[in-house]
C-alpha cells in the first residue's frame, strides 16, 4: 500500500523509494559516522514540555518577522543545493511553495536554476546563501546578481571551508547527472564532488575576513550560518552580522559536533538580543520548532499574542530541580530529558527586528 505522507520523515521515506541511491544518499546522509545527523534529531526528542493548560488558545497567530520582513510562521527554508536531482521544477517549486506558505526561502548558491530565474518565478521574500570562495571575482559577480534580482539578505555559510567527508558520496562515486548544472556558476568546471575541495569552489578559509570583505562590497544584511558556540556568536556580533544561524550543516560537515538544539541556549545568551538567532538541524515537526523558540530562537514574539509567552522558565527552584535532574541523568549515562516550562506573562525570548544599513 502506498505510503500516505503525514510528516516530514514520511517524505524522506517516499524519497528513498523514488530516488536513485546516489541521489538519495547525497540528500539524506551526512559526514563520516552520521553521529551528528542522528544527534540533531535525538536531542530534540530528549526535550519535554511542561505544559500549562489554563491559557486562552482560541486565537493563535504565528506571524512573525525576520530582519523586518513579515512571515506567516517562525519557519523558513534553509539553503540546500541541487534540487534538480529530485524534481524537474527544482528550486522554482521550492520558491513558489515558500511564497505560498508566506515565508522566506534562502536560495543555495549551488542551485540548478539561476538566481534570476528563481526570483522571477513570482513574488516572495528571498535570501541568498553563499560561501566566500578563493576566487573573489566569482563571489562578487554572484552578489551583484543577487542584489539586482532583489534578494534581501546574504546568508554566509561559515562552517564549510572544506566540503565535509561524506563517505556515501565517495562510495557512490557521486557525480552530477548530465542534466544538472550549477546555474550560478555556469561555464566553471565543477568536476566531481569529491574533487570540489581542490577546485575554484574551495571556500576562503577565514570566516572573519570573509564577512569583513563582504561588508565592503554589499550593503545587504549578512547572516552568519554555522555558529555553534558563544565564542563564535560574540565574534559574529562584533563583526556586524545581522543575525546568527545556529547550524552544523545538518551534520554534513564536521561529524561529532553537538546537536544544534543543544548549542542554541549559549548562543542566545551571548547574542543578548542584539541580533536574531535562528536554528536549523534535525527540525522535523512543529513541536521541534516550538522547542527551539522556547529555548530562545528568534521568531517568538507573536506566537501567543496576547495570551502570554513561551520560553524555558527557570525560577530558582526550577533551576535547582533541573540541576538535580541533570546530575541524575549524567549518573545514568545520558543527559536526562530537558524540560521546557511554559510561563504565561513571561517576557518573550529575543525576537529582534533589526535592519542594517
Ligand atoms: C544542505 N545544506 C546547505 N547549507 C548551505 O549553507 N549551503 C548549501 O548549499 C547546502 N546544501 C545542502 C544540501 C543538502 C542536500 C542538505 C541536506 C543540506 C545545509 C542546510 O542549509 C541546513 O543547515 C541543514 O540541512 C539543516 O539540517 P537538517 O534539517 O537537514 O537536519
Amino acid at each position: 500500500m502506498a505510503l500516505i505522507a503525514t510528516n516530514v520523515c514520511d517524505y524522506k521515506e517516499l524519497a528513498k523509494q523514488k530516488l536513485p541511491r546516489m541521489v538519495y544518499d547525497y540528500y539524506a546522509l551526512g559526514a563520516e559516522d552520521q553521529h551528528t545527523v542522528r544527534e540533531n534529531k535525538e536531542a530534540f526528542s530528549r526535550i519535554q514540555f511542561r505544559p500549562r493548560v489554563p491559557i486562552d488558545v482560541s486565537h493563535i497567530d504565528m506571524y512573525t518577522s525576520v530582519l523586518g520582513y513579515n512571515i506567516s510562521m517562525p519557519i523558513m527554508i534553509a539553503p540546500t543545493a541541487l534540487h534538480k536531482m529530485a524534481h524537474p521544477e527544482e528550486e522554482l517549486a521550492s520558491a513558489r511553495a515558500a511564497a505560498t506558505a508566506g515565508t522566506i526561502m534562502t536560495l543555495s548558491s549551488w542551485s540548478s536554476y539561476s538566481i534570476e530565474e528563481v526570483n522571477s518565478t513570482g513574488p516572495g521574500t528571498r535570501f541568498f546563501q553563499l560561501s566566500v570562495y578563493k576566487d573573489r571575482n566569482l563571489v562578487q559577480r554572484v552578489i551583484r546578481r543577487a542584489e539586482k534580482a532583489g534578494y534581501k539578505a546574504i546568508v554566509l555559510t561559515v562552517d564549510a571551508p572544506w566540503l565535509g567527508r561524506r563517505e556515501a558520496d565517495v562510495k557512490n562515486r557521486f557525480t552530477l547527472p548530465p542534466n544538472v548544472v550549477l546555474k550560478n556558476f555556469e561555464g566553471l568546471d565543477f568536476g566531481k564532488i569529491d574533487k570540489v575541495n581542490d577546485s575554484g569552489f574551495a571556500a576562503y578559509y577565514d570566516a572573519c575576513q570573509s564577512i569583513k570583505w563582504l561588508q565592503t562590497i554589499t550593503s545587504l544584511p549578512i547572516l552568519m550560518k554555522g555558529i555553534l558556540t558563544a565564542e563564535d556568536a560574540r565574534i559574529a556580533v562584533e563583526l556586524g552580522a545581522a543575525g546568527v544561524i545556529v547550524s552544523n550543516h545538518g551534520g554534513r560537515q564536521l561529524d561529532h559536533v553537538p546537536a544544534t538544539i543543544s548549542c542554541l541556549e549559549e548562543v542566545v545568551r551571548e547574542a543578548k538580543g542584539r541580533v536574531p538567532v535562528f536554528l536549523d538541524g534535525g527540525v522535523r515537526r512543529g513541536t521541534d520548532v516550538f522547542k527551539a523558540l522556547a529555548l530562545g530562537a528568534s521568531g517568538l514574539r507573536s506566537i501567543y499574542r496576547p495570551a502570554g509567552a513561551v520560553r524555558p522558565c527557570r525560577g530558582r527552584r526550577g533551576r535547582r530541580q533541573e540541576r538535580a535532574e541533570d546530575a541524575q541523568g549524567r549518573a545514568r549515562g545520558h543527559h536526562g530529558a530537558q524540560r521546557l516550562r511554559i510561563a504565561e506573562g513571561d517576557h518573550p525570548g529575543p525576537c529582534h527586528h533589526r535592519k542594517r544599513h
